[in-house]
């Protein structure tokens, strides 16, 4: 399958845009799963990578994380970072967004989070960029941190399966037309000894199969 050039995803989300929280349809069930596994009220230092127009943090900040919690979103969109600054200047210095050129490396210190979030990104990169981006999140997480992933994933019903097939055809002819995202299974990139699986959800929403995962750095 073609996957996207780091220059591809940035042109089709600079295009893109506001719109992508249009997919909220598919995305909030997930978004909410995810928020309720990850014990927020005890995190202080929160990561997102591909954080988008900053609509999950927004979220995170008002509702779940304490006041003294700080958030670092993570971009390689110019008009995301712009959106999601827009949307994050009411709370100051607690959120601050980094614009990278879509290398998946953080500039960010070892050891320094105690949560890492990325929804419908990681299914977006190459194999190898997969593997370096939990590799950089292993890298900045205290062991006992915990990382919280969502992005598409393989059908298990009658029709989430065909939604399934109809979506690889259109990646398969012009992977821009579906924001260059593809079915995985998060769960095989998690298998090694740097993470324990604490939570797994498939979630099918309006026939779009997600996959959620939670996983403890040990
Ligand atoms: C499908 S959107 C998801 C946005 C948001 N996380 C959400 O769930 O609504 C993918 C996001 O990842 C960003 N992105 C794509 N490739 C990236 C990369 N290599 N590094 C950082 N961000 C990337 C895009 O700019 C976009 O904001």
């Amino acid at each position: 399958m073609k996957m996207l050039s780091h220059a591809e995803a940035r042109a089709v989300y600079d295009r893109f845009g506001a719109r992508q929280d249009r997919q909220s349809f598919y995305e909030d069930e997930a978004f909410a799963d995810l928020l309720a596994q990850l014990a927020l009220n005890e995190a202080q230092a929160v990561c997102e990578f591909g954080c988008g127009t900053g609509r999950l943090a927004k979220t995170l900040l008002d509702e779940y994380l304490p006041a003294t919690a700080r958030y670092v979103g993570v971009d390689s969109s110019t008009t995301m970072v712009a959106l999601a600054k827009e949307r994050l200047a009411p709370l100051g210095a607690r959120a601050k967004i980094i614009q990278t050129d879509g290398a998946p490396q953080l500039d960010l210190p070892a050891d320094s989070f105690d949560r890492f979030i990325s929804t419908y990104v990681l299914d977006l990169l190459s194999e190898a960029d997969i593997q370096a981006i939990l590799a950089e999140a292993q890298r900045i997480l205290s062991p006992g941190a915990l990382l919280g992933v969502a992005s598409l994933t393989h059908g298990n019903t009658l029709v989430s399966r065909l939604v399934e097939k109809i979506w690889v055809g259109v990646h398969t002819v012009r992977p821009t037309l579906v924001g260059g995202c593809r079915p995985i299974s998060l769960l095989a990139y998690l298998s090694g000894p740097a993470w324990h699986i604490r939570h797994r959800r498939h979630i099918i929403s309006a026939g779009i199969s997600s996959e959620v995962v939670v996983a403890e750095r040990l």
